[in-house]
């Protein structure tokens, strides 16, 4: 404790000084069991430090940040800095048995990382399992000192992480799925900031309150970290105006509702009302579903109060608060696809000279991947049915028709030290083996093939990649993360994606840059990265349950010539498997 305040009061004094380049950060987490009561219900869960959600982490672009990561719990762990790029450094990535193994029980590991050209709001969870349900928290990469925003400085900074409570515990929950095959129970609530709100039983006590003065400008870091649903979100009788996504600038554009999809950030400026509005208003989100399945239709909501003027602060008024009338915002249908592809064509890059889009014009390689649901046949010796989509099935997910299979050594260590051999397999197929209408009536033979199978990229390689949904089980939309590198959205369609026609309609001007992508329920998301980035890079659906059945992958790049074009050596305390 007397360590972790004197590394509190090292890096504020580290603060004064304002140095060209960055400075180095020190923070401690540690993963411990902590009681906590939502709806009523009492449960002891895998907290950071106690908290629920975890500590927002700060730091600017540039400072090198050292995060050591002590397990006190029962379960392996690690720890994804969801949205750093990791040049050269993926061993600090964090998912598990990607590049690193997790840290055991009793152990440690220091993530050691440099923010390289990123500013904005990302977030980090534990990524091994379904421990990011209550491991999460908002990671906030302040502009270079003397860096201003590209839009008038906010009064506050508020972050507003959006999660999923259950009443159960999470992890017997997928464990239970991946048994049966069949679905996973779904959540009890969803939460801002950990807490769910006035319109669930038993939680008008556990309510996100903001509040605010008249006249000013807050800027709103707004984090899904839910597992398995995208949200959307509105303030009543308010609109916000969105500047960032992703941790990158966008054009600036009002909107009464925001999308976001787990593993997305969005940075909005709400301004308030010129004077106080003798009223307070709901901040809600509820799900945006395209899939078949059973999920939570339940709302979260917080309350953005007006402080009220100084004349009236006596006594009487301070408990009207209360009293006051409520405003609720309208949020779209639970399935508005419509608002959906509106809301993500208005998402541009900033591309001004401070900010330029750097989009790949030349492309090297271009890939064609399906993404979407299919089945395995049940695991059980003896006849005995499961609960998938059938009773002689289990659910399982895909990409290109491929099951990820997930290894048991980290594969990036196994590529570093030559002994691949029996890990992974380094091919992974340009486009779908066995090619079918992919948005049309799905196929009588839904069963997925299972492996580990990566695609390696030379260093540099400029990419394409088509990502299409399938209607396999029912068309859905799937968020794609892929780490160590931001991409661009150049192109989304509904159907089957046209290589004839479709590219002629690409942006390349000023696409929206961003680590996750939405991609349309029946549709397709083109994207463009260049590999620049050597390790080996997980790339999944953020749907918690979709990346468990297996719609997950992972790409190899391989190190440059030059020095600085290589993966740096693996830190002393990684842990071993
Ligand atoms: Cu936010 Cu691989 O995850």
């Amino acid at each position: 404790m007397a360590f972790q305040l004197l590394l509190a009061v090292f890096s504020c004094v580290l603060l004064l000084p304002q140095p060209a380049f960055g400075i180095t950060r020190h923070y401690t987490l540690e993963i411990k069991m902590q009681n906590v009561t939502r709806l009523c219900h009492t449960k002891s869960l895998v907290s950071v430090n106690g908290q629920f959600p975890g500590p927002k982490l700060i730091a600017r672009e540039g400072d090198q940040v050292l995060i050591k990561v002590v397990n006190q719990v029962s379960n392996n762990i690690s720890i994804h800095w969801h949205g750093i790029r990791q040049l050269r450094s993926g061993w600090a990535d964090g998912p598990a048995y990607i590049t690193q193994c997790p840290i055991q029980t009793g152990q440690s590991y220091v993530y050691n990382y440099t923010i390289v050209g990123q500013r904005g709001t990302l977030w980090y969870h534990a990524h091994i399992s379904w421990l990011r349900s209550t491991v999460y928290g908002p990671l906030i990469i302040l502009p270079k000192r003397g860096v201003p925003y590209p839009f008038a400085k906010p009064h506050k900074e508020v972050p507003m992480i959006f999660g999923e409570w259950f009443n159960a515990d999470p992890e017997a929950i997928i464990r239970q799925a991946t048994q049966t095959g069949g679905g996973p129970n779904v959540s009890d609530a969803y939460t801002i900031n950990g807490l769910p709100g006035p319109l669930y039983n038993c939680s008008a006590k556990d309510t996100f309150r903001l509040r605010v003065k008249p006249g000013k400008t807050y800027l709103l870091r707004l984090i899904n970290a839910a597992l398995n649903d995208e949200l959307f979100f509105s303030i009543a009788n308010h609109t916000v105006t969105v500047v960032e996504a992703d941790a990158i600038y966008v054009k600036p554009f009002e909107t009464d509702t925001i999308l976001i999809a787990p593993g997305q950030t969005t940075n909005v400026l709400l301004k308030t009302k010129s004077s106080y509005p003798s009223a307070s208003f709901f901040m809600t989100a509820r799900p945006y579903v395209t899939g078949q399945g059973t999920f939570d239709n339940s709302t979260v909501a917080g309350i953005l109060e007006y402080e009220p003027p100084k004349q009236a602060k006596d006594a009487h008024s301070r408990t009207s608060i209360k009293n006051l009338q409520l405003f609720k915002p309208i949020l779209p249908a639970l399935n508005d696809t419509n608002f959906a592809t509106k809301f993500s064509n208005k998402l541009r890059s900033l591309n001004s000279k401070s900010f330029p889009a750097n989009v790949p014009l030349n492309v090297d390689r271009k890939f064609f991947f399906t993404v979407g649901l299919g089945t395995n046949p049940c695991n059980h010796k003896n006849n005995q049915t499961c609960q998938g989509p059938t009773n002689t099935t289990m659910f399982a997910a895909s990409i290109s028709n491929i099951s990820f299979i997930m290894p048991t050594k980290a594969l990036l260590q196994s590529h570093y030290s030559g002994q691949s051999h029996g890990v992974y397999s380094p091919k992974f197929p340009w486009s779908p083996i066995v090619p079918f209408n992919y948005t049309g009536t799905p196929p009588n033979n839904t069963m997925v093939s299972n492996g580990t199978n990566l695609m390696v990229l030379p260093y540099n390689t400029s990419v394409e990649l088509v990502m299409q949904d399938t209607s396999i089980l029912g068309a859905e939309s799937h968020p794609l993360h892929l780490h160590g590198f931001n991409f661009f959205v150049v192109g989304q369609g509904f159907g089957n994606f046209d290589p004839n026609k479709d590219p002629k309609n690409f942006n390349l001007a000023d696409p929206i840059e961003r680590n996750t992508v939405g991609v349309p329920s029946g549709g397709w998301a083109a994207i463009r990265f260049l590999a620049d980035n050597p390790g080996v890079w997980f790339m999944h659906c953020h749907l918690e349950v979709h990346t468990s059945w297996g719609l997950r992958m992972a790409w190899l790049v391989l190190d440059g010539d030059k020095p600085d074009q290589k993966l740096l050596p693996p830190p002393a305390d990684l842990p071993k498997c």
